[in-house]
């Protein structure tokens, strides 16, 4: 199966300072080397102080730097080599002294030195005690060195390893992750509004019962995460569904095909590319009962009405320069029902998956679909359904330059 995230292969290097919140970033670094990264570790000695640089050699299974001039390594430049040759760099946790130094543009140690040289994206993440952080003196450094091109996250708030309440804690990963993403990913959706719908629909019964399907929302998200970390505004318009929403989307949570047919249409509106992944209910129940109706009585009450195809509709007020993309969910014939659904709702691509596969369409992590534009078709692999997201928006890039 290929699997290619945005982290594979790419050259991170993660600088530790002297904070509390060291011991955390091993587990950042644990999970970039899973994700394939070439992580090389740089403590300054006060992180040293923390977590012992065995941890992050560990971990990361690539050498720890610590030292500007070090004989062991294999490099004696290993302070310039660190910074050119890396695809990101990041500081994480980054102390007061870290921001203040950087922001002066020192370079007295080996981490400082390596920023100086880098040519790379340099994500900074503060951690602190909070009166440090909302010092005037740290807040003067992160804003020049905002100005200088840095990116610097905002901590978090919270009670801190000192006792005191407010802003200074490190950010968790997950939320860590996704700035690493973005300064990895290539920004070609940039221009893009995106609407991307997700997950299933429930259409009521009375206040117990719902008619529904085995949308998980899966493929909707990771389309959603990879537009938002390539640079696009997103709106997720997403039916019940467990998972997280990605950073930085907007989310409009619906319910009914009705209501995500309301909102789909309204963002569409303002939007240049609409992608539709969710599974919509066909039919709905022709009346809700607000008791709860006695199981005798379910199938004398339980007559359905069609519900709007909304995919139907966007292809009717599709906008100049608008890219509408479909999914289908077909179990044979999958080029001739996927074509037909293309011309009947006047899309510019549908993905079509094949639901009779247990490792495409619902609930699974992997997908395998055919794209089908007017000019053909193409199989994409077997892969996650973050990379098949990808893969999609790589062809409506490529759409879009025709
Ligand atoms: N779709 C929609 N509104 C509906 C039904 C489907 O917007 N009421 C969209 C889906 O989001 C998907 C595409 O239409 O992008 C195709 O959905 P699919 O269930 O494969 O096809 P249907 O049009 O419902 O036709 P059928 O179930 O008969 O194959």
């Amino acid at each position: 199966m290929t699997v290619a995230s945005v982290f594979s292969g790419k050259n991170i290097v993660v600088g530790i300072t002297g904070s509390i919140a060291a011991f955390k970033v091993a587990g950042w670094v644990s999970d970039l080397a899973k994700e394939e990264s070439l992580v090389s570790v740089v403590m300054t000695e006060s992180a040293k102080k923390f977590v012992t640089p065995l941890t992050f050699s560990a971990l990361s299974g690539r050498e720890v730097f610590s030292a500007m001039f070090d004989q062991t390594s294999g490099s004696s430049m290993a302070h310039i080599d660190l910074g050119r040759e890396a695809d990101l760099l990041v500081i994480a946790p980054a102390t007061a002294n870290t921001i203040a130094k950087l922001s002066a543009g020192l370079a007295d140690d080996l981490l400082s030195t390596a920023v100086l040289a880098a040519r790379c994206n340099v994500i900074i993440f503060p951690a602190m005690n909070s009166r440090m952080y909302a010092h005037p003196a740290t807040q003067a450094n992160i804003l020049k060195l905002r100005n200088l091109g840095y990116m610097v996250v905002e901590p978090d708030c919270g009670t801190m390893a000192c006792k005191e309440e407010g802003a200074g804690r490190l950010v968790e990963w997950d939320v860590a992750k996704e700035y690493l993403a973005s300064a990895l990913s290539i920004q070609d959706l940039k221009k893009e509004r995106i609407v991307v719908t997700a997950g299933p629909t429930r259409e009521a019964i009375d206040p117990a019962r719902f008619l529904s399907n085995r949308s998980s929302g899966k493929m909707g998200f990771a389309l959603a995460r990879c537009a938002r970390r390539r640079g696009a505004e997103v709106v997720l318009i997403s039916g019940p569904s467990s998972i997280e929403p990605p950073l930085g989307v907007k989310v409009i949570k619906v319910d009914s095909a009705q209501e995500m047919c309301d909102a789909t249409l309204e963002e569409a509106a303002h939007s240049s590319i609409v992608v539709k992944a969710a599974a919509v209910a066909d039919y709905r129940p022709t009346t809700f009962s607000s008791q709860k109706v006695k199981k005798e009585n379910i199938e004398s009450n339980l007559t359905l009405a069609k519900n709007p195809d909304i995919l139907y509709l966007l292809g009717q007020q599709k906008r100049a320069g608008q890219i509408l993309v479909g999914f289908a969910a077909e179990s044979q014939n999958l080029l001739a029902e996927g074509g037909k659904k293309l011309d009947k709702k006047n899309l510019d691509l549908i993905a079509v998956n094949d639901i009779s596969s247990s490792q495409a369409g619902f609930e699974v992590d992997t997908n395998q679909v055919v794209l089908l534009d007017k000019k053909g078709h193409k199989k994409l692999p077997l892969t996650t359904k973050h990379h098949t997201a990808d893969l999609i928006l790589n062809k409506i890039i490529e759409l879009r330059e025709l």
